[in-house]
C-alpha cells in the first residue's frame, strides 16, 4: 500500500524574515519570505521593529504559502516552527501563531532549532542536487552564528568549532557599515568583490585554538586601516571600493577555510556542506568547489533561497522530528538561546 503523504507547515521568524513554507514529504510546494526593509538605515536589525513587522506579516505570509501550495489548512499533518535561537520578540510571534493554529486544527506541534534547520536544508528534494551522506561536516555561516557541525544523522549533530566573538555574517555586515553600505551589507560586499582585486589589501588573520573562529579583530583592523587611509585621502573608500570588498571577502573566506580544511582532515571526512546566509556568497561558493576538487571532497551548496533564513528548512527539520514523533505541546515558549545538541522540547 502506498504510504500517506506528510504535509507540514513550516514557520520561521527568528530574526528579520517572516517565512512560511509547505512541505510535502521532502518536496517544497511553497516557501514565501517577507523581508523587512525597515532595518536598512540602522546598520543592523532593530529587535522592536522586527517583532512589529512579524506581527503584520505572519498571517498574510502563511495564507499565501497555503494558497501557492494549493493546500487547505485542514489537510496539514503538523506545524513546525522556530523555537530559537534568535531575537526573543521575533520568535514569540512565530511561536504564538504556530501554537494557536496547531490547537485550532488539532494537529501536532514541532519545535525546531533554527541552526538544525540551516544544516538540514540540504535534505530538501532539489532537482539535480544530491544530498550529503553521513557523517558530514557542515560549515554554517550566518549573521548570528559561525559553526563547524559534525552531522552523524538527521537529528544527531555536534558543534566541533564555533566563533568566540562575532559571526562571519557580522564581519561582512560591520565592514559594509564602515564602507557606507546599508544593512545587510554582506550581499553588497559580494557584488563589489566580483569586480575587485582580492590581493590588493591584506588584513591579519586571528590565531584561535582548535576549530574555533574569531572575527572581531578583523573588523577593528579594517576600521583602523580605513580611518588611516581616509585621513590621507578622503576619497580612499570610493576609489578603492571594489578592491576593499574583494580583499575583505577573501580574508573572511580564508579564515573560514583554514579551520574547515583542518577539521575535515583531522576527522577524516570528505563530505562537506555549507549553510546559512553567508553560504550565498559567490566567493565562498567558488572556493568550496575549488577545495572540493583539490582535496577530493564531495561538496554540497544549497540553492540561494535555502541559504538565508527560510521556513522550508524549518519544515524539513520538522519532517524528521515528525517521523520520530518528537512533538511539543501548548506549554512550549520561544527561547533566545537553545542548546544545540538537544532536539525538541
Ligand atoms: O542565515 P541568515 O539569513 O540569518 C541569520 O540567521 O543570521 O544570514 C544573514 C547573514 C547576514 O549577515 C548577511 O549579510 C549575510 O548572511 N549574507 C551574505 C550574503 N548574503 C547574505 N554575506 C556575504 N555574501 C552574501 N552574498
Ligand atoms: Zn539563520
Amino acid at each position: 500500500m502506498a504510504q500517506k503523504d506528510t504535509l507540514i507547515l513550516g514557520i520561521e521568524s527568528s530574526c528579520d524574515d517572516t517565512s512560511a513554507a509547505i512541505l510535502k514529504n521532502d518536496t517544497i510546494l511553497s516557501n514565501l519570505i517577507a523581508g523587512q526593509k525597515v532595518h536598512e538605515n540602522y546598520g543592523g536589525v532593530v529587535p522592536e521593529l522586527a517583532s512589529r513587522a512579524h506581527l503584520q506579516n505572519i498571517v498574510p505570509v502563511v495564507d499565501a504559502a497555503l494558497k501557492k501550495a494549493g493546500i487547505d489548512k485542514k489537510d496539514l499533518d503538523a506545524i513546525a516552527f522556530t523555537k530559537g535561537p534568535g531575537l526573543l520578540g521575533s520568535l514569540v510571534v512565530g511561536t504564538s501563531f504556530a501554537k494557536t493554529l496547531a490547537l485550532a486544527l488539532g494537529i501536532p506541534l514541532i519545535d525546531v532549532n533554527h541552526m538544525h534547520g540551516h544544516v538540514l536544508a540540504h535534505f530538501i528534494d532539489d532537482e539535480g542536487k544530491s544530498k550529503p551522506t553521513f557523517p558530514f561536516l557542515c560549515l554554517t555561516v550566518s549573521g548570528g552564528h559561525t559553526q563547524i557541525v559534525l552531522v552523524r544523522d538527521h537529528l544527531d549533530m555536534e558543534i566541533v568549532g564555533t566563533t568566540i566573538d562575532d559571526a562571519a555574517g557580522e564581519a561582512f555586515d560591520k565592514t559594509a557599515k564602515i564602507l557606507g553600505f546599508k544593512y545587510p551589507g554582506g550581499p553588497l560586499i559580494d557584488k563589489h568583490a566580483q569586480l575587485g582585486d582580492p590581493n590588493k589589501f591584506t588584513f591579519s588573520k586571528p590565531k584561535v585554538k582548535e576549530y574555533n573562529f574569531s572575527f572581531s579583530g578583523l573588523k577593528t583592523g579594517i576600521l583602523y586601516f580605513i580611518q588611516k587611509e581616509v585621513q590621507k585621502n578622503p576619497d580612499f573608500i570610493t576609489e578603492n571600493l571594489n578592491d576593499l570588498c574583494a580583499s575583505v571577502q577573501k580574508t573572511i573566506i580564508d579564515i573560514l577555510m583554514i579551520k574547515l580544511t583542518t577539521a575535515a582532515k583531522d576527522l577524516g571526512i570528505k563530505e562537506i556542506a555549507i549553510a546559512g546566509g553567508v553560504s550565498a556568497n559567490s566567493g565562498l561558493r567558488k572556493r568550496i568547489e575549488q577545495l572540493g576538487q583539490e582535496l577530493e571532497w564531495n561538496t554540497y551548496i544549497p540553492r540561494f533561497e535555502y541559504c538565508t533564513d527560510n521556513a522550508a528548512m524549518i519544515a524539513i527539520t520538522g519532517k524528521f522530528m515528525f517521523q520520530r514523533q518528537l512533538f511539543t505541546d501548548q506549554k512550549v515558549t520561544a527561547q533566545a538561546r537553545v542548546p544545540f545538541e538537544k532536539v525538541g522540547s
